[in-house]
């Protein structure tokens, strides 16, 4: 595990970009997940306004919330065509979304996300990388899951599909994160901090900002 404390968002999300421009450098076919959310929102606008050719990168998503449409600017489909699949032009890609049948998407979904360059993850208050939620367990893999503090369901990548990425790349960005983040470094691996189990990756790369680094024991 490899931790990089920034100064703030906006060095994070340089770092950040940084990085995925590298993976694609060294294989512009590369294929990667890509979390949605706040966090990594000005880390793919600097992907989009470096001017590199992102044609040839195979995209897929993380998560969507199950049932949802297409066209809400609350589903993550929605986010992944506005901020990843048309200013990169990416041609190749697959997302999962809130209206086609769950037991189809999953299986095509696996089928396309086998052997990822790289991922990207953002990381919930409660420690959820994905909607895999505390109690996920280490082996699973893309599911139908009921989502703890919402009314809704959704469909999320297994933390076995996630640790089958050559390299993690784990985003977070101010205090609320805080606890989160400290659970993932200071504690042991366990299923009550999905998050931490990405510790067992080689290749897991952690940037943060210097608010949700505040609570890191830095002797551990
Ligand atoms: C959601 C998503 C995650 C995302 C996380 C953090 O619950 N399921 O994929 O990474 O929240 O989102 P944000 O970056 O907006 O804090």
């Amino acid at each position: 595990m490899q931790i990089i404390i920034t100064e703030n968002h906006k060095e994070l999300s340089k770092k950040a970009s940084e990085i995925i421009i590298k993976q694609i450098n060294k294989k512009p076919e590369s294929k990667i997940g890509f979390a949605t959310g706040k966090t990594p929102l000005e880390t793919y606008k600097n992907l989009a306004k470096s001017k590199k050719d992102f044609s040839r990168t195979k995209a897929f998503n993380l998560d969507e919330y199950y049932p949802i449409k297409k066209t809400s600017k609350k589903s993550f489909y929605f986010y992944m065509q506005k901020n990843i699949i048309k200013p990169l032009k990416i041609s190749k890609s697959f997302l999962l979304n809130g209206g086609d049948k769950i037991k189809k998407q999953i299986t095509e979904y696996k089928k396309f996300i086998k052997s990822p360059d790289l991922i990207i993850l953002g990381i919930g208050a409660n420690g959820h990388v994905a909607f895999n939620e505390p109690n996920s367990k280490i082996d699973s893999k893309t599911r139908h899951v009921k989502l703890i503090h919402k009314k809704t369901n959704a469909i999320t990548i297994g933390i076995k599909e996630i640790l089958s990425s050559k390299k993690i790349l784990l985003l977070a960005s101010g205090t609320t994160k805080a606890k989160a983040i400290k659970n993932l470094i200071n504690e042991k691996i366990s299923a009550r901090y999905p998050a931490s189990f990405l510790k067992k990756h080689k290749n897991f790369i952690i940037i943060l900002d210097k608010k949700s680094a505040r609570y890191i024991n830095k002797e551990k």
